[in-house]
């Protein structure tokens, strides 16, 4: 019931505009990063515990595609919830070819009659955001208006670009995801868990924005958000959280804000915390479009590992 009301009040004035990101602002449906690419990188998650941003529900997705055992996740923005709902029982439920339709195909898109078999399925809260949006068909509902939006790109999400992953998903995919929604900084109140691996997307970036100046955004973020979940919900041994995805960058440039933010975190970490915690970069293949003026750009994950210290 509360499922149902609060996602009518989310949407009965239309998604919220206030800020770029609330509890009722409009949906990501589908990842602008490439996941797969940086999961990789920080060495994989199979059979690990995830913690994930839920956005579109990719991050999950490719995380239990890649072997995860188990994905939470949590979001400001409450109606996301929905989305990650939504997909998963399309992907269990569906064939691969009336989910393609369904989200980009633009004559067929959020069409009723792909999802009637299922909507039984469906909670009360998701039964409402489609019945909300049904009646006003306000595309205004969804971050880019829908899914036809080059910041999706088809071939960097394998369940999409590859058939025998969507099957593969379908088989993986829980009836239901733990979702807890809160802001990020609330994060280890809301979390009994440890976790293997984080995923905080690219949230840094709108984070006080009032402060300019990138190393001291770095050290609020350090010490409200990734000292507490760290101490809280990370493995001590080798916890990895991926804490900013920068696109079409620089390489060498976040290697060095890193290696300096690392020399201030060595000094100023207290002597009797049980763990440090050690910073680095990944780079990977970029999907950016945009003209750029480095020589190859890539898309850069800075990633926060902790460790037990040796004493
Ligand atoms: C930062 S956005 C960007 C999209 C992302 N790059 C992707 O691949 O989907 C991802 C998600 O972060 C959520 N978010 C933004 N600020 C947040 C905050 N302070 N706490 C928790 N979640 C937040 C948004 O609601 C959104 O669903």
């Amino acid at each position: 019931m509360l499922d149902k009301l609060k996602t009518y009040f989310a949407l009965k004035d239309g998604p919220g505009r206030s800020s770029f990101f609330s509890w009722n602002a409009p949906v990501f449906l589908f990842t602008n990063e490439n996941v797969s690419g940086y999961l990789e990188r920080i060495g994989g998650v199979s059979g690990k515990d995830v913690l994930s941003v839920a956005a579109g529900g990719d991050h999950a997705f490719i995380s239990l595609l890649s072997g995860a055992n188990n994905v939470d996740m949590f979001d400001l923005n409450y109606l996301q919830k929905h989305i990650v709902e939504l997909k998963s029982k399309m992907i269990k439920y569906l064939p691969y070819s009336d989910f393609m339709h369904f989200f980009f195909d633009n004559n067929r898109f959020f069409s009723s009659d792909i999802i009637r078999p299922i909507w039984k399925t469906f909670s009360p809260g998701l039964n409402t955001f489609l019945l909300m949006y049904y009646r006003h068909k306000n595309n205004r509902i969804f971050r880019y208006a829908s899914a036809q939006h080059m910041d999706y790109d088809v071939s960097q999400i394998p369940y999409l670009s590859n058939e025998s992953d969507f099957r593969d998903l379908s088989k993986l995919v829980p009836e239901k995801f733990h979702f807890e929604q809160t802001d990020i900084t609330k994060i280890s109140k809301k979390f009994t868990q440890k976790y293997d691996v984080i995923l905080l997307s690219n949230i840094f970036e709108y984070m006080y924005p009032d402060v300019c100046d990138l190393s001291e955004r770095m050290l609020f973020f350090y010490n409200s958000v990734l000292c507490p979940v760290a101490d809280n919900n990370l493995s001590q041994l080798g916890g990895k959280i991926c804490l900013h995805y920068a696109w079409c960058t620089e390489p060498v440039q976040w290697e060095k804000f890193m290696n300096s933010f690392q020399h201030y975190v060595a000094n100023s970490i207290d002597d009797f915390n049980l763990c440090h915690h050690k910073f680095s970069t990944v780079d990977i293949k970029s999907s950016c479009k945009q003209n750029s003026s480095f020589l190859r750009p890539s898309d850069v994950v800075l990633v926060m590992t902790q460790n037990l210290k040796q004493w």
